[in-house]
């Protein structure tokens, strides 16, 4: 007999029901093959439910998912709701609140999905970015002084504690050993500027890798790397980075993967319940017109599997998701995949 796991999925705001649907559809399958069980509750929780009740993040939803063993998210973002309302409040929030200290993000280009960088293919573009998520410029310190005025401060500080730096690197280490590719960890930062917090970054990078002596080590400062990301993608394996680094480099990933049709993300807490997204937004100009790719979002549902534990359904997921991207759909961007987000769906799982 098979586990049985409590799923919460989120649905979210404009195209992310959609999108998560077919990834259920696909868990279904895969998980009644391998012998699993995945219950689901679903939590109304976005835009619309915070206009109604003028309540970003209920409580009630938060108690439920923290029962949960993984919560499936759609996507956060309204446009009736002024930006960084359900960002911070409902995303970063539960980031925080779970303490999801990595987000991981697979930077991986498969056969049959266009790159708009020349001369590159799949053997080229196939790297993981461990980003921070919990700290840096995201932990929300600093302070406005004088606003409004014209001796307007504002101040945003970055937050880099030993323990997060240090359980973020250990952890980009350890995923780099069990990826087992390269075997090549590259730290991104930016010494020659912020001097204090990629100090802290650098000497407990070093000072882990220590224990790693299986595992190549590198450096590259931010900029370079988005130079490196284009020009030379086959050099890295796996990348190390703070939150606001991480965000960047990996919209930059997405691009060089194919688009934000396919890119899937992780926010994990290895202790405790982790959340999975696509990097994609919510998209509200398509809602309902069935046009976004849910590969990105069925790609998550891969990555829930793995850190469950069920890695043989995880790389079913992906084996059929490969199948479809060759033999199937035209191109991954929204509205030119030459079939519907439910059509896409129903293709991952003929292959299953
Ligand atoms: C992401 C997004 C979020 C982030 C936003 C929506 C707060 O861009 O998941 O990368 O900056 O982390
Ligand atoms: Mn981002």
């Amino acid at each position: 007999m098979g586990k049985d796991y409590k799923i919460a999925v989120v649905g979210g705001d404009g195209t992310g029901p959609e999108v998560v649907a077919e990834a259920v559809k696909v868990l279904d399958k895969v998980s009644e093959k391998a012998g699993f069980k995945l219950n689901y509750t679903h939590y109304d929780i976005g835009g619309d439910q915070y206009l109604a009740s003028g309540d970003v993040l209920p409580e009630t939803s938060v108690k439920g998912l923290e029962k949960s063993d993984a919560v499936l998210l759609g996507a956060i973002g309204h446009p009736d709701v002024k930006p960084g309302i359900l960002e911070k409040g409902i995303l970063l929030n539960l980031r925080f609140r779970f303490d999801q200290y990595i987000n991981l993000r697979p930077v991986k280009l498969y056969e049959g999905v266009y790159t708009p960088i020349k001369d590159k293919g799949p053997e080229d573009i196939d790297f993981v970015v461990v980003r921070e998520n919990t700290e840096g410029l995201y932990a929300g310190a600093g302070g406005t002084l004088k606003k409004g005025t014209s001796d307007e401060v504002a101040i945003q500080e970055s937050i880099n504690t030993k323990k997060g730096v240090e359980r973020c690197i250990r952890y980009a280490f350890e995923y780099c050993r069990k990826r087992d590719k390269a075997k090549k960890l590259t730290l991104c930062g930016k010494t020659n500027v912020l001097t204090f917090a990629f100090d802290l970054w650098e000497r407990t990078f070093y000072e882990v890798a220590e224990e790693y002596p299986d595992i190549e080590t590198d450096y590259a400062h931010v900029d370079a790397i988005c130079m490196w990301m284009v020009k030379n993608p086959e050099w890295f394996d796996v990348i190390v980075t703070d939150n606001m680094f991480g965000d960047i480099i990996t919209d930059l990933g997405a691009m060089i993967q194919g688009g934000m049709g396919i890119a899937a993300g992780a926010n994990i807490n290895p202790e405790g319940v982790s959340m999975f997204e696509p990097i994609g937004g919510s998209a509200p100009k398509y809602t309902g017109k069935g046009v976004i790719n849910p590969l990105a979002a069925i790609m998550s549902g891969q990555l829930m599997l793995e850190t469950l534990g069920e890695n043989e359904a995880g790389k079913s997921i992906e084996d059929a998701v490969m199948k479809v991207l060759t033999n199937d759909v035209k191109d991954v961007a929204a509205g030119k995949m030459g079939c519907s987000t439910s059509e896409v769906g129903d293709l991952v799982l003929g292959y299953i």
